[in-house]
């Protein structure tokens, strides 16, 4: 069995306080909590949300990471940075960022390899996009990702794969639970072949895009569907708390 996992992305919201409000608000809502929970942070948040999480069943992530030990890279952060403060699992590949900061797959599996070689969990984001699904494309894209952003894994299982349809995040258009079932299912059996059958059987795949409080019940029951990695619907302690405890 599958623990799932729900982790919010908080993207570029909330400040150092206004996070650290947050969390405080949903510690005592999600202590009771089934499944792994996790917030992935903005990095200038992470000191102070790492210190309010003590003691909590949420644990820390974030959004990206660099993927040089480090060096002359002005701007970014790397996973030792990210460690320090006790961070365990850290978003690579979304959307946004192989859209807007051109995170090609290549780039995508240098960071996912330098989160796990310090002892974080990669969240890799994979999906397609609108025209992809209409033309029939969603499975070449979704091969194609597994082959080249999760290029090198020993053990697939050792990640956290979100399959995100492009089409489907913050655009209140979510993919029917069968949809995301399926095609979850697709790049279950697609690690099987590239990996092996037993560690694709082990990996946990989230659903994201627009996930919410309405919608997280019908898709959670979904058998492949071993979580949610969670926009919009993160950034209010009741909402977030909601999805966390879709199961009560
Ligand atoms: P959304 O974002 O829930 O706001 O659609 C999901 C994501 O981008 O991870």
């Amino acid at each position: 069995m599958r623990r799932p996992i729900i982790a919010g992305n908080w993207k570029m919201n909330m400040t150092s306080a206004q996070g650290v409000r947050l969390v405080e608000e949903l510690k005592p809502l999600v202590a009771d909590a089934d499944c792994d929970v996790a917030v992935c942070v903005p990095f200038t948040d992470i000191p102070a949300v790492s210190a309010a999480l003590k003691g909590s069943n949420i644990r820390l992530g974030a959004q990206n990471v660099h993927f040089a030990e480090n060096g002359a890279y002005t701007g970014e952060i790397s996973a030792q940075m990210l460690k320090e403060f006790g961070v365990e699992y850290v978003i690579v590949g979304h959307s946004e960022r192989r859209r807007m900061f051109d995170d090609t797959d290549e780039v995508v599996n240098m960071r996912m390899h330098a989160a796990l070689a310090a002892g974080m969990t990669p969240i890799v984001c994979l999906g397609e996009t609108l025209e992809q699904r209409e033309g029939g494309e969603t499975e070449g894209c979704l091969s194609y990702q597994v082959e080249h952003s999760l290029k090198g894994l020993d053990d697939v299982s050792k990640i956290v794969i979100a399959y995100e349809p492009i089409w489907a995040i913050g655009t209140g258009r979510t993919a029917t639970a069968q949809q995301a079932n399926d095609t979850i299912a697709y790049i279950r059996k697609k690690c099987a072949e590239v990996f092996c059958p037993k560690c694709a059987e082990k990996v946990r795949i989230q659903y994201g895009g627009s996930m919410n409080a309405g919608n997280c019940k019908e898709l959670m029951a979904m058998p492949e569907i071993d979580g949610g990695l969670i926009g919009g619907a993160s950034l209010k302690a009741a909402d977030f708390a909601a999805i966390v405890r879709y199961n009560k």
